[in-house]
């Protein structure tokens, strides 16, 4: 199905204004400020959803004045907003909406001053976004509110890592709720932000195809993959996190409850969050030997990646972690203990260097209970959904069809395919621009409520302890392959495969 209307276009494209905004960012010379934030806002700004009359106040330990940031802006947008999006004038404008101060939250002699920055206007919306360390988010509501800079209706951007187990999350999670309110808390997930993530919720409940199949009684097992061809090895956070922490935790488990939870009744942010948390909280816990059983962790060797050779996990860390234990992959027998799902296997994977760049949400249907296609060439297969995050956004649909012509009855798969890139001509938008400008809409339902994060992390912690606790090391896979043959044993072992279609 490849569905070109010029409607699409019209929709796709409306562009609804935000209230005017000052939105300070702590951590403006920092790498997610320059890669993410910036082009992002820049791209919302030149689509018209906001003007002028905004500010983006950056805010970092490093002495700056306004103009030498501004150049720094300027500079980001170059390097990571694609020429085509780029004009001279728009940039100008933008540029001139941001501005500097420098600070150090962690020493109240070097505190800067916001005030003069700030506007105190009730229609300006001000939202603080951390894009610091989370050991310093603490006093960082510390200063916002000693200064006099907390407003009841501001709001506060947090992003992982938001802890590396469920009791320092509690902890993170307390050093901001001394100051704000949890209905001013906006978590950040980016794969929420994702159009293709959010698609699955139109997917299911703006159609009436799905949902009542969507059950135990025609779903056979779940599989969803986030492959990475990148290394892992030079980030200093990733040798502390691993993929558990890294992937698991908060996007693979956010998309998990997307496709599993219960129509929630409305989109209104709780209800939503209500029904995924629901999920979060009857994943069946892998506990003891099951963690054994059900996990596969894996770490990279040396091989090729899309074409050139490259170095080993091990080979990319410094001398002082050499000999590191940290997965670079895993992949999980989940399940989820609740009427709905009951004996349907979520098997999960996620790795870097693995052969592709590929996201991926496969739903794979039972059989039909009574084929009357005894003499047809080719058994029918069962049907497969496959939801397609990332590159090559789109979904599939793999159904039995008939062979056209003569030579009998023979059956053949074929896939109803909806490609996003051939049915929408438009820019797809990167998840930050949704999200950060859904902070500004006050409109929390694409963010992560406390207790979805910590429920997420009571089921990981003892995933995390029975590895730590083992023995054996993690198994090793060349990079450019699709990861340690445990993780082919994993689902094979119950009679399936992982699905590996257009890879
Ligand atoms: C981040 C992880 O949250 O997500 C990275 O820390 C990972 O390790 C990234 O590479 C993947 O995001 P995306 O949007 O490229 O799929």
């Amino acid at each position: 199905m490849t569905y070109h209307d010029r409607s699409l276009k019209s929709v796709s494209s409306r562009i609804i204004p935000v209230q005017p905004f000052d939105y300070v960012v702590f951590g403006a010379t920092g790498d997610l400020t320059k890669r993410k934030l910036i082009p992002a806002l820049y791209h919302r700004f030149k689509d018209g959803q906001f003007d002028d009359q905004s500010r983006i106040i950056g805010v970092s330990r490093t002495r700056l004045d306004d103009a030498a940031f501004q150049k720094l802006v300027h500079d980001s947008i170059h390097q990571f907003v694609e020429a085509e999006y780029r004009d001279d004038a728009t940039i100008a404008t933008f540029v001139s909406c941001c501005s500097y101060v420098t600070n150090d939250v962690a020493d109240e002699s070097r505190w800067g001053d916001l005030g003069a920055k700030l506007r105190d206007d009730p229609n300006v919306v001000r939202a603080f976004y951390m894009a610091i360390a989370p050991d310093l988010f603490g006093p960082t509501c510390d200063y916002i509110k000693a200064r006099g800079y907390y407003r009841r209706d501001a709001r506060v951007v947090i992003e992982k890592p938001l802890g590396h187990d469920l009791a320092s999350s509690i902890m993170i999670n307390d050093s901001v709720s001394r100051i704000f309110e949890e209905d001013q808390v906006y978590r950040i997930d980016h794969y929420l932000g994702k159009e293709t993530v959010q698609n699955l919720l139109a997917l299911r409940f703006a159609n009436v195809l799905f949902e009542p199949i969507w059950n135990s009684a025609h779903i056979d097992h779940v599989q969803i993959t986030v492959a990475e061809s990148v290394g892992a090895g030079t980030r200093g956070y990733y040798d502390e996190s691993g993929a558990l922490r890294d992937m698991v935790q908060n996007h693979i488990l956010q998309l998990l409850c997307l496709v599993a939870m219960e129509p929630p009744a409305s989109d209104a942010a709780n209800a939503l969050r209500d029904e995924k948390l629901k999920v979060l909280r009857s994943l069946k816990p892998i506990v003891g030997p099951d963690v054994q059983k059900l996990t596969v962790r894996g770490q990279y060797r040396n091989g090729s990646a899309e074409g050139a050779t490259v170095s080993a996990y091990q080979e990319e860390l410094p001398e002082d972690k050499k000999g590191s234990r940290t997965e670079t992959f895993v992949a999980i027998k989940a399940e989820i203990a609740n009427w709905r799902w009951a004996n349907v296997p979520f098997y999960i994977r996620t790795g870097k260097r693995l052969a592709t760049r590929a996201s991926e949400i496969v739903i794979q249907f039972r059989p039909i209970p009574h084929s009357i296609f005894n003499h047809a060439e080719g058994a029918p297969r069962p049907n497969r959904l496959v939801i397609r995050i990332q590159p090559d956004e789109g979904v599939k649909l793999f159904l039995m069809i008939k062979d056209p012509g003569p030579g009998g009855m023979r059956l053949r798969e074929v896939p109803l395919n909806l490609s996003f890139a051939e049915t929408f001509t438009e820019r797809t938008p990167e998840a930050y621009e949704r999200l950060l400008l859904d902070v500004v809409r006050g409109q929390q339902t694409l963010f992560m409520r406390r207790d979805e994060l910590e429920a997420a992390w009571e089921w990981i912690d003892p995933i995390r302890m029975g590895w730590d606790g083992a023995p054996d090391l993690p198994q090793p896979y060349t990079a450019g392959t699709w990861g340690p043959t445990g993780a082919i044993a994993l689902i094979e072992r119950d009679g399936r495969t992982w699905h590996e279609d257009g890879h």
